[in-house]
C-alpha cells in the first residue's frame, strides 16, 4: 500500500505542531516537525561559532542531520528559531533537508509532516494538505501565555514584533516561500480552541481516507 501523507504548513506559532502530533496519533502515522531540521543546522553553526551566512558550512551541517537524534528541548529556543529562519534561505541547505524529509514521508504507513513548504515543495502529492494560520495578534497572544504558563518572562509587544518579522522572512524568501498550496485546505484557528481545530482537521482528513 502507498504511504498516506498529510502536509501541514503555516506560519510560526500557528499551532500546526500540536495539531500535527494529534493527527499522527489519531491516524496511526509517523510525525516529522521539519522546522527542527532547520533548527538543527542553525544550532550546529551557532555552537561552532560559524556564520549563518556560510552556505557551505550550513550544507555540511544539513548532511549531518539525523531526524532520530534531534532534541526538541535544545532546539526550541527563540535564538535557534531566529537563526533557523536565516539558514533556511540557502537553497543548497533546503535541497539536502528536503531530500531527507521526502525519504521520511515515503515509509509506510505514511506520515504527517509539518513545516512551511510541505504541500508546495516537499510532498506536492500529499493526500491531504492543510494550511494552518491565525492572525499575528492571536499567535503572539498564545505564545505569550505559553511562556508565562511555563514560568518565563516575556513582553507581548516584543513577541508580536518577532512573529511579524519571521512571517516576512518566511513569506518573502525566493526559494520555497511560505504560502498555501493551491489545493490546500485553509484552517484559520484565530477564533478556535485547539480541540475545535483538531476536529475540523479530522473532518478534512476523513474525506480523503
Ligand atoms: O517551525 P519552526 O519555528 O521550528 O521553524 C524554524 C524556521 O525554519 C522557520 O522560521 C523557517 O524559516 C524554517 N523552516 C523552513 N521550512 C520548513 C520548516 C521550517 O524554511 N519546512
Amino acid at each position: 500500500t502507498t504511504p498516506f501523507v498529510i502536509a501541514v504548513d503555516g506560519p510560526a506559532a500557528s499551532g500546526k505542531g500540536t495539531l500535527s502530533r494529534r493527527l499522527a496519533t489519531q491516524y496511526g502515522l509517523r510525525h516529522l516537525d521539519t522546522g527542527l531540521s532547520y533548527r538543527a543546522v542553525a544550532h550546529a553553526l551557532l555552537s561552532a561559532d560559524l556564520s549563518l551566512e556560510d552556505e557551505a558550512q550550513a550544507v555540511e551541517a544539513a548532511r549531518e542531520v539525523d531526524f532520530a537524534g534531534l532534541d526538541p528541548l535544545v532546539l526550541s529556543t527563540h535564538e535557534v528559531g531566529e537563526a533557523a529562519s536565516r539558514v533556511s534561505v540557502h537553497p543548497a541547505v533546503r535541497r539536502v533537508l528536503v531530500e531527507k524529509q521526502r525519504d521520511f514521508a515515503r515509509v509506510a504507513p505514511g506520515a504527517v509532516l509539518d513545516g512551511r513548504d510541505i504541500g508546495t515543495v516537499v510532498c506536492p502529492d500529499a493526500d491531504v494538505k492543510l494550511y494552518v494560520t491565525a492572525s499575528p495578534q492571536v499567535r503572539a497572544g498564545r505564545r505569550h501565555r505559553e511562556i508565562l504558563r511555563l514560568g518565563g518572562q516575556a513582553e507581548y509587544g516584543a513577541i508580536l514584533a518577532d512573529i511579524e518579522r519571521r512571517d516576512a522572512r518566511d513569506m518573502g524568501r525566493a526559494d520555497s516561500p511560505l504560502r498555501p498550496a493551491a489545493d490546500s485546505h485553509l484552517l484559520d484557528t484565530s477564533g478556535m480552541s485547539i480541540e475545535a481545530a483538531f476536529l475540523a482537521a479530522c473532518a478534512i482528513v476523513d474525506e480523503a481516507l
